[in-house]
């Protein structure tokens, strides 16, 4: 499999919510724990939950949102920069809301599922990366005064169109795709790895559990944490200056 990956000349990876579990950011299907325990993030990340009680749901983004800033990206994601800077066509998406790929240095990141740094108005759905936090409740728009919702997809709604299409034309294309910490529950972004070994790519699935992954001719598994596991395959197969 080495071999294959060494002459690489395309790679694409997608990453979930695994890849920042060694930064300390629980995985999205985790329990979630203290006064959150009692509710499950599929119910509270849903435009129906918004609607029926959105300062809950931004009480829940906001405490997301302070984790967030105090972690810091881990291994895992330094090495997917290293890999960048090492492959002529390098395509990273990810379904995390973290901005760890980024914080970390990752140039060019899909970013699937939104992003926790921003939010958009839920009349007229202008983007915006500053607003102002009330005492209580959800801030609203600068502009018109409607609340404003964190810019993230909620289960239910559609991807954004050009960032899906541009993460599937990357799995059509590339020679190897790498997946990442996810547990592949949640489509559309699940089945970007299978496409890709569809088309032709070796595909390497990076997960300390192999639960729910699926086998088959060019699916590899290093099982494992992300952490551990990516810097050492991108040393071996694609080795630095
Ligand atoms: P999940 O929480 O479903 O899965 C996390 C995966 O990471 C699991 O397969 C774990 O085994 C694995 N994992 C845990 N620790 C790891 C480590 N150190 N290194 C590598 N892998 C590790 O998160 P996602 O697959 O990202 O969407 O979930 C996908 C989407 O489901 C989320 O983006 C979210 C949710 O619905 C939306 O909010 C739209």
């Amino acid at each position: 499999m080495l071999a294959r990956l060494r002459n690489a000349r395309s790679v694409t990876v997608l990453t979930g919510a695994g890849i920042s579990a060694e930064s300390g950011i629980p995985t999205f299907r985790d329990a979630l724990t203290g006064l959150w325990a009692r509710y499950r993030p599929e119910e509270l990340a849903t435009p129906e939950a918004f609607a029926r009680d959105p300062a809950l749901v931004w009480s829940w983004y906001r405490m997301r949102r302070e984790m967030v800033a105090r972690a810091e990206p881990n291994a895992g994601h330094r090495a997917l920069v290293a890999l960048e800077r090492r492959v002529p066509w390098f395509t990273l998406i990810t379904q995390n809301v973290d901005g760890l790929h980024r914080r970390a240095g990752s140039e060019r990141v899909i970013e699937l599922h939104g992003s926790l740094g921003r939010a958009r108005c839920s009349r007229e759905d202008t983007r915006v990366e500053t607003w102002d936090e009330p005492e209580q409740g959800p801030p609203r728009c600068r502009a018109c005064g409607a609340l404003l919702r964190p810019d993230v997809v909620w289960f239910g709604e559609v991807l954004p169109a050009e960032a899906l299409q541009a993460a599937e034309a990357a799995a059509r294309d590339c020679e190897v795709f790498l997946s990442v910490g996810t547990s592949n529950l949640v489509e559309p972004a699940a089945s970007l790895p299978w496409r890709a070994a569809a088309a032709g790519a070796e595909v390497v699935v990076i997960n300390p559990t192999m639960d729910g992954q699926r086998a088959g001719a060019r699916i590899h598994h290093l099982v494992g944490p992300a952490g551990q596991v990516l810097p050492q395959l991108v040393e071996s197969a694609w080795p630095g200056p």
